[in-house]
């Protein structure tokens, strides 16, 4: 019996904050890790903005400490972070490395005593480079042992870690990582990801399955409401809302590819690639939902009034047609267009196909965050962004979407993929040019603070 219900109570809004291991825990050579697609990725030539990698990240392996502490004073009710499988298991399969786990144990013990409740992601991009050399997600066998690596995990930690995630974006590693080549593992094969879609699914769906029910395992998805452009024909809009929502959704609430997705993801249609049992597997296997949102996808083709365009097309394979990425004003530090309706958007629309408890599990913003005199980062950018957004969350949950919880992305300025150091989602500011790592909390750290305080008073009868 899942008991989501007692841990992501339905009658308030609980608030948290996220992050994700490569980005922040450094410590890549520690007790017995193995490589990552992300450590052997980053050293290709251009493939990081600033040529940079996770070798050091935020230190957080050496600091876990300090950062519980600044979690802590930040009064949330939970901290969502990831699992490193090359910690784990530094091949991917096999022997269980128990200094990694200690790590975690540590970090999970630290949040529990400060009062915050801890919710682990078992895979969130860093995949065993030795899985990736046999083949990696778009593989069958990656799926196999990833629940091996998970119920290995969940032994170590589930007597504290009640709420799990299986995966985090699988859009983002399948189709930006197999298809556009602009993560991890790099690859540019088009129909790759298709095969690294149902192979995500299939993990999370024997994952669910082979963890104990009261695992309350979910997925993280980054869902997004589509807007085509005018004059956008109808079947690119659907091509996009395919590959990014209901590739996910549809197997995941129906044990379902669509028509809509099969016309852009023919390799589904498979019976090598799906097989008798797949989808029966993953129809009904999260106990909940994480939504990320940061911007709304507008397919369509540049036009005259739009600003800028994000060269995407290879991550959507199948998709008909000249595909632009359209982006609108305003923007944030790293493009991507603000608006908090498309927030409310993807929440009603996603309660509508699944019917799932969600929790919005990232959502945040880069800003440049320039070091006023005073040594204080005076982010007012980010907080108008977070207000607006948890505004939007507050009224569709009082609109009865059954949202429980709203979590900000992210805690520190970290190693954002490949955009390297160069853009900053943090909560706190990390000074990469002291040895250190200074850290220094922004104004909206102490927004967040506030928020949370505020909204754990008792009500007033
Ligand atoms: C999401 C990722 C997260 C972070 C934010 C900005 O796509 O899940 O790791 O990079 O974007």
């Amino acid at each position: 019996m899942s008991n989501v219900d007692e841990i992501l109570p339905p009658h308030r809004l609980a608030l948290g904050a996220a992050t994700a291991s490569y980005q922040i825990e450094g410590g890549v050579a520690e007790d017995a890790r193995g490589p990552s697609i992300w450590d052997t990725f980053t050293r290709q030539d251009g493939a990081v903005r600033d040529g940079s990698d996770g070798s050091d990240a935020c230190d957080s392996y050496h600091r876990v400490d300090d950062d519980v502490a600044l979690t802590a004073g930040l009064g949330l009710d939970w901290y969502r972070f990831s699992i490193a499988w090359p910690r784990v298991q530094p091949s991917g399969r096999g022997a269980v490395e128990p200094g990694g786990l200690d790590y975690y144990d540590r970090l999970v013990d630290g949040l529990l005593a400060a009062g915050v409740n801890p919710t682990a992601t078992f895979y969130h991009w860093d995949l065993p480079q030795p899985l990736e050399d046999a083949g990696g997600w778009p593989e069958r066998a990656t799926a196999e042992a990833f629940v091996d690596y998970a119920v290995a995990v969940h032994e170590r930690l589930g007597d504290r870690v009640r709420l799990w995630a299986t995966h985090n974006e699988p859009w983002c590693a399948a189709y930006l990582g197999y298809s556009a080549g602009v993560h991890a593992p790099g690859r540019r094969e088009g129909a790759a990801g298709h095969r690294a879609v149902h192979h995500l699914l299939l993990a999370h769906g024997w994952a669910s399955q082979a963890l104990p029910d009261s695992a309350n395992t979910g997925i993280v998805l980054n869902l997004a409401p589509i807007r085509a452009e005018p004059g956008t024909p109808a079947e690119v809009g659907d091509g996009v809302d395919a590959l990014r929502n209901r590739i996910w959704l549809g197997p995941l609430a129906h044990g379902v590819y669509d028509d809509g997705v099969l016309a852009v993801a023919p390799e589904l249609t498979s019976p090598d690639l799906v097989r008798d049992g797949d989808l029966e597997t993953v129809r009904g296997s999260a106990a909940w939902l994480g939504v990320n949102y940061y911007t709304p996808v507008r397919p369509g083709v540049l036009g005259p009034d739009a600003t800028a365009a994000h060269p995407e097309q290879a991550a959507y394979p199948g998709v008909p047609g000249d595909l632009d990425l359209v982006v609108r004003d305003p923007r944030t530090d790293i493009g991507w267009e603000v608006d908090a309706t498309g927030l409310e958007e993807v929440l009603r629309t996603t309660q509508e196909r699944v019917g799932l408890p969600m929790v919005v599990t990232e959502n945040g913003a880069a800003y440049a965050d320039p070091i006023g005199p005073d040594g204080m980062v005076d982010d007012e950018d980010r907080i108008a962004y977070l207000r607006d957004h948890l505004a939007a969350a507050d009224r569709v949950r009082a609109d009865r979407v059954d949202l429980r919880g709203w979590f900000v992305w992210t805690l520190l300025d970290n190693f954002e993929w490949a955009e390297g150091y160069t853009k900053k989602f943090g909560l706190v500011h990390v000074d990469r040019s002291t040895a250190e790592l200074r850290r220094t909390p922004k104004a909206s750290y102490h927004w967040l603070r506030e928020q949370a305080a505020v909204r754990r008073l008792p009500a007033t009868p």
